[in-house]
């Protein structure tokens, strides 16, 4: 029966007068009394289908309603020109029925289905109800669309690294801690008494034991699981495209990686340029407030504290004198867009506090002149210096933060930045851009004391004192680099520490005692005595990376059963309590209920 199937959409490139079968769902229905007219819907798209009584006999006692599941074979036809539909692909034929069957009844459903004329209503539905009933939010076209372009990117991705041979090699997923910096989930063991697995942040350590196994290029479209607090761009267990390759450092890396996400976005007609731009971290902290700028557009943070360094202005003087900084950076033509109502009252004084600033020095350049409420405090060569050091032209806003703390006036300004882009609705230059960041310090300070920024598996770019000062460990730059694609971090990698003692050293200075090291990382540190290659790698989040391709708000919308915000399965209602029996074959005891999870729903 089902062997002569056509799918509705290639029904627009098929002969007329053949006749076709089809199997979907009823999309919408108009019943004009003598004729029935339906939308056939399955995952290709939407046919319309006649239904004529006096062929198929009385309609009303098959009892057709929305999501019905039906068979409908007919021949297909022109539809009259006057009816043609050019939304539709299939808009100028339809198949007129001679059988139709339903193969399964369907509830109402809790929303619309149908994207009949564009309609995108359910987008704006509570997500918990699209989750609760996801096999329906999953039915939509555009949410299907999403599924099928993240299978053509992830298929790209392992045909271009098989062809470049790298093996595609399964890790465990009961296994022992990965530090990654998140928290892990962990699984009691039965046969154990009292032990845990834990499901892997990442599989780093298994990555790197394949190349000293001598698997030289390794990859694998992995889940990792991290317990974190939730945001857009984070679930509590994502998908890596993990790889590790030996012999070869951050360049094999990144020219590799270049030209595998040329492949993968180019699946879905996303053409990227090629080499990807590069900036270091200190570049991008100081140009962009944080180490995953969003390089689309323009208005880069400059620094001009050597302007003012015999200013008469008080406030910029004060802050030089405690070794500030003052910093900004240009807004083109917005000058009659941002009024100083806007700039002063908006602007200076709630969007900057809010964001953790004291104030903002606003300019506009008007008829090569600047104004601004408080531009009489400087002088014209302070002002000429301003003017040219941003490039400024005639119809531009400048604005700049002061503050004692340099890193601090970065990050106010960085995220101001983004908050004009949003509030401006300012038109990015290009629509993908790719950046590379490198050059991260290889630690930062922790409640503890040093932590690894990356992680601790990644080599650091010079050889780690025997005597460390917190001077030395604010300076050693990691030999690691993210890949940031509009704003959002979609990657990162190192090279690797694969001498065992130079790794040793490093979980030493992180602070972990003698008995810690062998106790998490003997078996690891073996293996890195037993003729570890010098070898290098990166991992991609898929979900991030398909979110940004497609431009969808969340990576919830790229996964086909994500969790909500609460880190919560509203469709499958986990996670739940387990029976008393369950809890006692894992000897496990429930001390002090945190709180009912239902509260969670
Ligand atoms: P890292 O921790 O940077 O590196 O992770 C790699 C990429 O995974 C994505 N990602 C996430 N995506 C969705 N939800 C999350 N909770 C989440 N956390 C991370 C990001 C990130 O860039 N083992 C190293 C890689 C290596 O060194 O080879 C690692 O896991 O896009």
């Amino acid at each position: 029966m089902y062997t002569t199937r056509t799918y509705c959409r290639e029904t627009a490139d098929i002969a007329l007068d053949t006749e076709v079968t089809l199997f979907g769902w009823l999309d919408t229905m108009r019943d004009h009394g003598h004729i029935v007219f339906l939308h056939v819907r399955d995952i290709s798209g939407v046919v319309q289908v006649v239904l004529d009584p006096e062929i198929l006999g009385d309609l009303s006692q098959l009892k057709l309603r929305s999501e019905s599941v039906l068979s409908v074979t007919g021949r297909l036809r022109l539809r009259a020109s006057e009816t043609f539909n050019s939304k539709l692909h299939t808009g100028k034929i339809e198949l007129f029925a001679s059988q139709l069957s339903i193969l399964n009844h369907s509830e109402t459903p809790p929303f619309l289905i149908s994207e009949r004329e564009g309609d995108t209503s359910s987008d704006e539905l509570d997500e918990d109800l699209r989750l609760r009933y996801r096999y329906l939010d999953l039915r939509r076209p555009k949410m299907q669309n999403y599924l099928i372009k993240r299978h053509h990117i992830t298929k790209a991705m392992r045909d271009f690294l098989s062809s470049e041979r790298f093996l595609e090699i399964e890790t465990p997923i009961l296994t022992k801690s990965t530090p990654e910096g998140a928290r892990d989930y962990l699984v009691p063991s039965r046969v154990h008494h009292g032990a845990f697995y834990a499901l892997p942040q990442s599989p780093q350590l298994f990555k790197q034991m394949l190349m000293v196994a001598g698997l030289d290029r390794y990859f694998q479209i992995a889940r990792c699981f991290r317990d974190e607090d939730l945001r857009p761009t984070r679930q509590p267990e994502f998908t890596q495209v993990d790889l590790e390759l030996s012999f070869t450092d951050e360049e094999g890396v990144m020219a590799l990686v270049e030209r595998l996400l040329v492949a993968a976005l180019s699946s879905v007609d996303i053409k990227l340029e090629l080499p990807f731009t590069r900036i270091t971290y200190d570049d991008a902290m100081l140009h962009y407030g944080n180490d995953h700028p969003d390089l689309r557009y323009d208005m880069r943070i400059i620094d001009v504290t050597h302007v003012f360094h015999d200013t008469q202005y008080n406030i910029f003087k004060g802050i030089i004198q405690a070794g500030g900084a003052i910093r900004g950076f240009i807004i083109r033509g917005q000058s009659d867009r941002l009024g100083k109502n806007v700039l002063q009252n908006e602007f200076a004084k709630t969007i900057i506090p809010q964001l953790g600033g004291k104030g903002l020095t606003w300019m506009k350049l008007e008829n090569g002149e600047l104004l601004s409420n408080i531009v009489q405090f400087f002088s014209k060569a302070e002002l000429d210096s301003l003017v040219d050091l941003l490039e400024a032209k005639d119809g531009d806003v400048l604005v700049f933060v002061a503050d004692r703390d340099p890193a601090k006036v970065s990050d106010i300004l960085g995220k101001f930045r983004l908050y004009l882009i949003s509030y401006l609705s300012l038109v990015p230059n290009v629509s993908f851009a790719p950046c590379w960041v490198t050059d991260f310090p290889m630690f930062e300070k922790s409640d503890t004391g040093w932590a690894a920024m990356h992680h601790p598996f990644t080599q650091p770019s010079e050889l780690l004192s025997e005597t460390p000062d917190d001077v030395w460990m604010g300076s050693v730059k990691a030999r690691a680099y993210d890949i940031v694609l509009n704003g959002v971090e979609i990657g990162g990698g190192s090279v690797r520490n694969h001498r065992a003692d130079q790794q040793e050293r490093l979980f030493k200075l992180l602070g972990l005692s003698e008995t810690d090291i062998e106790e998490k990382f003997g078996f690891f540190l073996k293996a890195l005595r037993h003729g570890a290659p010098p070898h290098a790698g990166l991992a991609l989040g898929l979900d991030r990376l398909v979110s940004m391709a497609l431009d969808t708000p969340s990576i919830r919308d790229v996964i086909a059963f994500p969790k909500n915000r609460m880190a919560y399965c509203p469709l499958t209602q986990a996670p739940d309590h387990v029976s008393d029996l369950q809890l006692a074959d894992l000897s496990l005891q429930i001390s002090q209920p945190k709180g009912d999870a239902t509260q969670r729903r």
